[in-house]
C-alpha cells in the first residue's frame, strides 16, 4: 500500500534522496581513508554505507504506489578532503539527521497516521544516533594519527542498526535475530 498523505510522502522521497547520496558519499570516503592507512575507518564507511542503503530501500517502498516520476532535492555533504575532515561532513549529516530531519519527519508521520512510514524513520533516526558516535571516535583516533579502534562493524539488514565488534542477540531496534547482521 502506498503512502496516503502528501507530506509524508515528500519526506519519504526526501529522506530516500538524503540516504542514497549519504550511501555514495560513504563508500568513496571510505576508499579515502583506506589509502591514507586507516583501513578500519574504511571498514566503519562500508558499513555505515551500507546501513544507509537499508534505510533508503525502506524508505523507497514505503512510497509505494504506482512508478511515477519525481524530482528530489537532498541536502548533501559535497566534498574530497582528507579522513578528518570527511568526517566531520559524516557526523555533520549524521546529527542533522539525527537533530532536525528524521525527528520532524517521524512525527509528521505519526500525526498522519502513517504507520509503514513511521517505522521507516524510527529505524533510520535510531541507527543515525549510533553513527554519528562511531563517527566522532573515529575522527577522534584519526585527529591523533591513529586507526579506529575497532576492525569489525555489524549492520542489521532490516532497520540499519549498526555496532561494533560483536552483533547482539536480538536487534534492539527492530528484533532482528543476531545470524541476519551483516559482517564487515
Ligand atoms: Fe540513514
Ligand atoms: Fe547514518
Ligand atoms: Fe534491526
Amino acid at each position: 500500500m502506498a503512502v496516503k498523505n502528501a507530506m509524508t510522502s515528500d519526506f519519504l522521497h526526501s529522506a530516500y534522496g538524503g540516504e542514497s547520496m549519504a550511501h555514495m558519499r560513504y563508500l568513496y570516503w571510505g576508499q579515502v581513508a583506506v589509502k591514507e592507512g586507516f583501513p578500519n575507518i574504511g571498514t566503519l564507511f562500508e558499513a555505515t554505507a551500507y546501513a544507509e542503503s537499508v534505510h533508503a530501500n525502506n524508505h523507497f517502498r514505503e512510497i509505494g504506489g504506482e512508478t511515477a516520476d519525481a524530482t528530489v532535492t537532498a541536502g548533501a555533504v559535497f566534498g574530497n578532503g582528507k579522513t578528518v575532515h570527511n568526517l566531520q561532513g559524516a557526523i555533520n549529516g549524521e546529527l542533522h539527521e539525527v537533530e532536525q530531519m528524521y525527528p520532524v519527519y517521524l512525527n509528521t508521520a505519526k500525526f498522519q497516521d502513517e504507520s509503514g512510514a513511521q517505522r521507516s524513520f524510527h529505524y533510520a533516526l535510531e541507527a543515525e544516533k549510533i553513527h554519528a558516535e562511531l563517527f566522532a571516535q573515529a575522527q577522534a583516533a584519526a585527529k591523533a594519527g591513529k586507526d579506529f579502534e575497532h576492525s569489525t562493524v555489524y549492520v542489521c539488514p532490516i532497520c540499519g542498526h549498526t555496532i561494533v565488534d560483536e552483533a547482539p542477540d536480538k536487534c534492539p531496534v527492530c528484533g532482528a535475530k543476531k545470524e541476519m547482521y551483516k559482517e564487515f
